[in-house]
Formats: structure tokens, C-alpha cells, sequence
């Protein structure tokens, strides 16, 4: 298949496209030579590529950011969004797209399912929730990917954060309060590798399985592995106490059942995740 990727350079990019390129022919772009804010160069890139499938994994992901320069937001993740889907109408590709659990909420007391009606709470998940619309609007053949606290080896993550802070001090204050499924970039690409061979349109949850809060998160990382063998003090706290620009829900947990139906399998526990990204870290991968 010929595989257009967008955002190719971003944390999920850089795993995506080496694992697509083994089956597909992939072609990658990123932000330097394609902007997908750009509607003419993303019609005219789309047409002469004239890919099967485009993934656009491209999108202004720094969600207190957001809050601040709204109009970023909005031209990348909404604009942009539809902008890849008129190219991808206009050309019959099929058009995969990834959103996020930022649409929500979080006052769920449940994982949320693909039909819950969305509430964003941040201009990020306003922006990609915007996105989400115009593609349902403009292209028919689209699947929608949402996922969330992804780690991955090419990205900031909170990962690495943990392991960072942990380097230089006695205490890590951790919210305690938000809930939701940290998901590997591997295993991500994965999923996408398997959901490029079935039909499937519409919207689908996808993450690895299990949820935690960001302080579970913190603990895990730690008790996993602690660089400089020290003894670090996690404490949780309160979103409050923390006072980030970005509202984030509470507990955003996606419900992959669907997607769990479609494949056959469920993503694997992200403990199990955590365990390989951070051996692949001692290795120097
Ligand atoms: N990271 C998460 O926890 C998370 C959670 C839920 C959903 N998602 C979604 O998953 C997708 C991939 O996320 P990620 O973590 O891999 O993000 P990322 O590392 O920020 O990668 C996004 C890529 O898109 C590029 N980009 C930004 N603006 C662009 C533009 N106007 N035109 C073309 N490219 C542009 C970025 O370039 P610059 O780096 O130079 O800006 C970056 O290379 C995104 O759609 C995101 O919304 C991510």
C-alpha cells in the first residue's frame, strides 16, 4: 500500500513510519517541508503522491500551550485536520487521524465509549475535537484514532521526565487525581499497522490496556527503575495544587472494546510497556 504520513518526525511518527515501512511504501512529512495549514501544498502534495492512505499523526500537541496561542491550536489541529481531508476526498484516499481523550471531560465515572458526547475542557481538546469534525464532515472513507498519554523513545514524555527528576530530587509531587491509560508509541504503531488492513471507519478508541493516575504512573517508573539508586519521595497531590494553564479531566480512560472486536486482541498491559521502553532505554535504544 502507499502510505502518506504526516507529522512522520513527531514521538508517534518517528516509530510509525519505520514499522509501516516494512509492509508499505511510505512516504514521510513533517512540519519543515508540508504544513498542514497550507491547503493548496497539502492538495497538491496528496495528488502527486497519490497515496492509498494517509495518516496524519501531525498536530500542535503542547496542551498548556495551547491555552495561550488558541489560534495555533485551532490552524493546526482543526484547520489543519480538514485541510488533510479535502486532499484526501479530492484524491480517494482513505484518511486515519489521531485524536485524543482530551475531548472528554473526565466526569465519567466509566472508560469512555466512542458515542459519549464530548466535552472538552482545554483549547487543546477544543482544537482536536473541531478536527474531528470537519473530517466526519468532509470525508466518508476516515478513521478517527483516539489515544492518550503516549510515551514513546523520540518524544517528551513523562517517562523520562520521571526518571530525570528522580536524578536530582529528594521529592516528586505527582497529581493523583486525573486517571487514564499510558500508551506506548510501539504498540501504537502497531495497532495502526493492523487497523491499515480492515475496513473499519468512524471513530476508535485506542490505547494499551489498564489505567492509572499520573502518580501510579510515577510510582511504577520508579519502582521499575531509579538511576541514581536514591530515595525519592513521591507525593501525590491534587491538580489544584499543581495549577497547570491546561484543565484536564479527571478520568479519561477510553473504553477499546471496539477496537478490541476489530483486531481480535486487546492492546497488552501498559505495565508490560513500560517494562520494554525502559530496558530499551538501558540498551541505548
Ligand atoms: N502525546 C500524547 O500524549 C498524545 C495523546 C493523545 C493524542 N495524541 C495525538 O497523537 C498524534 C501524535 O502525537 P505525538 O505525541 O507524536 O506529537 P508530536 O511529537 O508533537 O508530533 C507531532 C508532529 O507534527 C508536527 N507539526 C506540528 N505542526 C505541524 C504543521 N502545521 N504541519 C505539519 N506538521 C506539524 C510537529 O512538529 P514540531 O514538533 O516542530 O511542532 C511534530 O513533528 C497527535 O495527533 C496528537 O494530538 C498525542
Amino acid at each position: 500500500m502507499k502510505v502518506l504520513v504526516l507529522g512522520g518526525r513527531g514521538m508517534l511518527g518517528k516509530d510509525l513510519v519505520p514499522f509501516l515501512s516494512a509492509k508499505h511504501q511510505v512516504f514521510v512529512r513533517d512540519i519543515d517541508d508540508f504544513n498542514i495549514t497550507d491547503l493548496e501544498r497539502v492538495q497538491n502534495e496528496i495528488e502527486t503522491l497519490s497515496p492509498q492512505v494517509v495518516i496524519n499523526a501531525a498536530a500542535y500537541t503542547d496542551v498548556d500551550g495551547c491555552e495561550s496561542n488558541p489560534g495555533m491550536a485551532f490552524s493546526v489541529n482543526a484547520e489543519g485536520a480538514r485541510n488533510v481531508a479535502l486532499g484526501c476526498a479530492a484524491n480517494k484516499a482513505r484518511m486515519i487521524h489521531l485524536s485524543t481523550d482530551y475531548v472528554f471531560d473526565g466526569s465519567s465515572l466509566s472508560p469512555y465509549r466512542e458515542e459519549d458526547p464530548p466535552n472538552p475542557l482545554n483549547v487543546y481538546g477544543l482544537s482536536k475535537l473541531q478536527g474531528e469534525h470537519y473530517i466526519q464532515k468532509i470525508i466518508q472513507n476516515h478513521l478517527i484514532i483516539r489515544t492518550q498519554w503516549l510515551f514513546g523513545r523520540h518524544g517528551k514524555n513523562f517517562v523520562d521526565t520521571i526518571l530525570k527528576l528522580a536524578e536530582r530530587q529528594e521529592e516528586i509531587r505527582i497529581v493523583n487525581d486525573q486517571k487514564g491509560s499510558p500508551t506506548f508509541t510501539i504498540d501504537l504503531s502497531w495497532a495502526i499497522g493492523g487497523l491499515l488492513e480492515k475496513e473499519a471507519t468512524g471513530i476508535l478508541h485506542v490505547t494499551n490496556a489498564g489505567a492509572c493516575t499520573w502518580y501510579e504512573f510515577a510510582r511504577q517508573i520508579l519502582q521499575e527503575r531509579n538511576p541514581a539508586k536514591r530515595k525519592v519521595q513521591l507525593t501525590p497531590i491534587s491538580s489544584t495544587e499543581l495549577s497547570r494553564p491546561a484543565k484536564r479531566p479527571a478520568n479519561s480512560v477510553l473504553d477499546c472494546h471496539r477496537f478490541e472486536n476489530l483486531m481480535g486482541q486487546k492492546m497488552r498491559p501498559w505495565k508490560e510497556s513500560l517494562k520494554e521502553y525502559l530496558a530499551g532505554k538501558e540498551d541505548g535504544k
